[in-house]
């Protein structure tokens, strides 16, 4: 069975991400429709991959008959579009962040309930990938207490490394205000969600917690749940450099996010201690496509070090996420990152927010 896709936003996500990986998967995905505020790009994007139907609202594209799934992948908050394509019958493939406010990630659940045959997953790629699976399952398989975690999310110059292999189309025919515009309604409906009196600052390391540190913060919960409480939040003056605390169970994580300094560094990890052993899970790149991921585990045995590595794993983590999508529809099976999944991180992005906000103004 194909699974006809039709696509909302085709904007970095689309053309980098994703539209080059379901044009190889044409066993499982056929994209029969997409959309993009922009007539350009949607006629540019419609061209290039042989797209049948072309569209300049999302409504017209959820509506067409020749599409089985809405992929959401448009800038701005993905719910209304989400649940409307539920509504219609589709599944839906929601880009992350599938929602910021609890209010709306409450009425995604809702649709679920109404369809309750209807598949929607959320894109954590991070949570799709061979080193990440290997390291939960050495977790799972471990009696050893978890006595530190330390995780980053460190993407400097990430124009550099799409520039230095993807061409990226833009949208040429758009009113360059319109950008000012949505930016401005953005920091607004941030203020209505985290507090009328959030600074700049706090704005933007919101926007830095909800666009790329959650994807860490994510695969964090998925291998050690939720944490008991947030002990601290700091954020530089700036808004690009932030470091959380979070208090577990007999140990603490810390969790530090930057993206200020001109430096080519993609450094996202997670380090998980257990007294005589460390797992470091590593990933290289999510824009270079098929740059790898690798597990390392050091233990120390009596006298002996001990240095494994698992990998390098070179699975591309979009295309992972992509079959699992397609497994859910054509077996009826919920995907791990669903609505209700999602749902947590939201709590704890709006948790983290308060902390946050209380500590720093
Ligand atoms: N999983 C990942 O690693 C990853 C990486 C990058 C982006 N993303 C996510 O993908 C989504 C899009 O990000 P991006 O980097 O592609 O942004 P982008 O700004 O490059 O592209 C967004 C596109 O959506 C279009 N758009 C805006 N409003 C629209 C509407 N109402 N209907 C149709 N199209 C609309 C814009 O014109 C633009 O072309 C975001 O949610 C982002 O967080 C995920």
């Amino acid at each position: 069975m194909t699974v006809r896709l039709g696509i909302i936003g085709l904007g970095q996500a689309a053309q980098i991400l994703h539209l080059p990986n379901l044009e190889h998967m044409e066993e499982m995905f056929k994209v029969t429709a997409v959309s993009d505020i922009s007539a350009a790009l949607t006629d540019y994007i419609a061209d290039k991959y042989n797209v049948k139907n072309r569209f300049r609202t999302a409504e017209e594209l959820i509506a067409c008959p020749e599409v089985d799934a809405v992929m959401v992948m448009s800038s701005g908050d993905h719910a209304e579009y989400a649940i409307k394509a539920l509504d219609a019958g589709k599944h839906v493939f929601i880009e992350k962040p599938m929602t910021l406010s609890a209010e709306s990630a409450k009425r995604l659940i809702e649709a679920q309930e109404r369809h309750p045959d209807l598949i929607a997953q959320v894109g954590y790629c991070r949570r799709y990938n061979e080193s990440f699976y290997k390291m939960k399952e050495l977790l799972r398989s471990s009696d050893l207490p978890i006595t530190y975690v330390h995780a980053r999310t460190v993407i400097l110059e990430g124009p550099w490394y799409i520039s230095n292999t993807w061409t990226e189309k833009k949208a040429t025919d758009l009113d360059p205000s319109g950008k000012q515009v949505m930016m401005a309604n953005l920091f607004a409906s941030i203020k209505s969600l985290i507090g009328e009196n959030a600074t700049r600052a706090q704005i933007i390391a919101f926007l830095l917690i909800t666009g790329s540190g959650c994807h860490i913060l994510s695969a964090v919960r998925e291998l050690i749940g939720l944490p008991k409480k947030i002990k601290a939040a700091t954020v530089s003056p700036n808004g690009m450099q932030l470091a959380l605390i979070f208090e577990y169970d007999g140990f603490n994580m810390v969790f530090e996010e930057m993206n200020d300094q001109k430096v080519v560094e993609f450094d996202e990890s997670i380090e998980i201690y257990q007294g005589t052993r460390k797992l470091k899970l590593k990933y290289d790149s999510p824009y270079i496509r098929s740059l790898p991921s690798t597990l390392t585990v050091d233990e120390l045995d009596g006298d002996k070090a001990k240095h494994t590595v698992y990998g390098p794993h070179y699975q591309d983590m979009f295309g992972l996420e992509e079959k699992e999508f397609y497994r859910s529809i054509t077996e009826s099976k919920r995907p791990k990152c669903d609505v209700y999944d999602a749902a947590e991180d939201i709590k704890l992005y709006l948790d983290i927010a308060k902390v946050l906000c209380e500590s720093t103004s």
